[in-house]
Formats: structure tokens, sequence, C-alpha cells
């Protein structure tokens, strides 16, 4: 499996403690150091806007997430005041890289429910996600391949609920999706309770979210030896410093009784 969030998680006590204590100048200063490394990244985005426009205003309004538009593309539906969440259900699939070329069933299972939701007056809207073209959306939010995000969106600053329901990739049909949506409840589904929330997750809360999708995206591209490496050489000179600290305190008292 890949680098694993869970791992970056553990890493990152502090941040995640944040709640608790004020470190508010340290947040910021992580906030700052990540958002600024990301910005030196070329971004593996891909998005194409046209594309993107026919999904939408097609048969099947079909939404396609992207990076830089899916708060705003989840939100548009939502009016002011309301009180019943609008329900957007999100693909999150993949290409050969993330999905091993294995999504195409589901894409095309999806397809088929969005088309028939798209004429029906209280189905939920319809989106893709699709983490071999927004790698690092995918990973800010650990968003894996295969699933359906069930959003239920309030007015800001509402928390937003977000079901997840994952599909077997072989056995995967049009009804099944359907079905899923007429059941009206989401007793197959799992809500979501995750650092990396896209609303209501630690992450998000800090204002880390893309910058450590930047940074797991980074790790995911290094190979898992060379990270292994990394980290062996890593504690081994912080350990290495901090028994060079404590022998330099203890260095006087040992030093007094060999002068006499
Ligand atoms: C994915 O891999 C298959 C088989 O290797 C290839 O035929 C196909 O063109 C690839 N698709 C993309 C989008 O690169
Ligand atoms: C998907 O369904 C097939 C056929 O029922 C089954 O053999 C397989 O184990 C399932 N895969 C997963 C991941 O559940």
């Amino acid at each position: 499996m890949r680098f694993s969030a869970a791992a970056l998680v553990a890493a990152l006590p502090a941040l995640s403690a944040a709640q608790e204590n004020p470190l508010d100048q340290y947040i910021a200063q992580a906030q700052q150091i990540l958002g600024q490394a990301a910005s030196y990244i070329p971004s593996p985005n891909k998005y194409d806007a046209a594309a993107a426009e026919a999904s939408k205003t097609g048969p099947m309004k079909l939404s396609v997430l992207a990076q830089h538009n899916w708060e705003d593309t989840l939100y548009a539906p939502v009016a002011a005041g309301a009180k019943t969440p609008e329900e957007w259900w999100i693909l999150i699939t993949g290409g050969n890289k993330t999905c091993f070329g294995r999504c195409d069933r589901l894409e095309t299972a999806f397809q088929g429910a969005a088309a028939k939701f798209a004429e029906l007056p209280t189905t939920p809207h319809m989106g893709v996600l699709n983490c071999d073209d927004q790698p690092i959306l995918c990973n800010s939010w650990s968003a894996n391949v295969g699933n359906i995000w069930a959003f239920h969106m309030l007015p800001k600053p509402a928390p937003v609920d977000i079901y997840k329901k994952r599909l077997n990739l072989t056995t995967v049909t049009t009804d099944e999706i359907v079905q899923l949506q007429e059941a009206g409840n989401k007793e197959d589904f799992v809500l979501l309770e995750s650092f990396w929330h896209p609303f209501n997750g630690k992450a998000a809360e800090l204002g880390l979210s893309i910058p450590l999708g930047y940074l797991l995206w980074v790790f995911n591209l290094v190979p898992q030896w060379a990270f292994m490496l990394i980290v062996s050489f890593a504690s081994r000179s912080m350990m290495g410093n901090r028994a060079q600290q404590r022998a330099q305190q203890r260095a006087p008292a040992a030093a007094a009784p060999a002068s006499k």
C-alpha cells in the first residue's frame, strides 16, 4: 500500500493536539512553510475546463471536481438559510495510476445512475473526482478510489456530514447505485470521521489540507525504501544530538573526580 495518511497523522502529534494547546504560532508557521513549499512544486493537476462544462451541462449533469473548484461546486446549489441539506454524490475514481485501470465499470455504472437521477427531482447532485487527474485533492482528503462520498451540504458554517460507500469494482451496476439512493437512508454507508474530512477534519480546520496533500503526494512518489532510509537517518541524527547533549550535561560531574 501507499504511504499511509495515518502515519503522517502520527507524525504530527503537535498539530492534532492544537485544540488543547495554544500552539497557534507553530500552526501558522507550519501553514506558511508547507504552503510555500507547495507553491514551488509544479502542479500535477489536470483539468479540462471544456470537457468539465460539457459534462456538467450534459444529460448526466455530472460535475467534475478539482482542487480549484470543489468547494464552490459543492456549495453552489445550497440556498442561504436552507434547513435541509443538499446532497451530493461524488464518485472517487481513477485511471491507470490510482485505480490500475480497474475503475471503468464503476464509472459507467455511476454515469448510468447520474443519467437517471438527472430526470428525477429529489435525487443527489452528481460529481466525479478522478485521483489520476487530482492527486493533491485526493491525498488531502485521504480519499480512496472505488467509493462514493455522499455530502450533506448545509449553508456555511454548518458542519458537513459525509457518508462513504465502497463499491465492488468487478460487480457494480447502475441498478445497485440507484437502489442505494432509493433506500432513502445511509445504512449501507459509513459516516466519515477522519483527520482528513474535507470540511470538519482537523487538517481542514488548521488550513493544512492542501499542503499536507502535497506532502503525501510527494511521499507517495518516493519509493518506500528511500523513505525508510530518510526516516532512519533523521531519527539517528536526532538521537545522536540528544546523546551528545546528555554527555555534555554529565561532563562536568564526570570530569571532577577524574581530575583528583
Ligand atoms: C491505461 O493502460 C492501458 C493498458 O496498458 C492502455 O491501453 C490505456 O491507454 C491507458 N490509459 C490511459 C488513460 O493512459
Ligand atoms: C467483488 O465481488 C466478487 C464477486 O462476488 C467477489 O469475488 C470479490 O471478492 C468482491 N471484491 C471485494 C473487494 O469485495
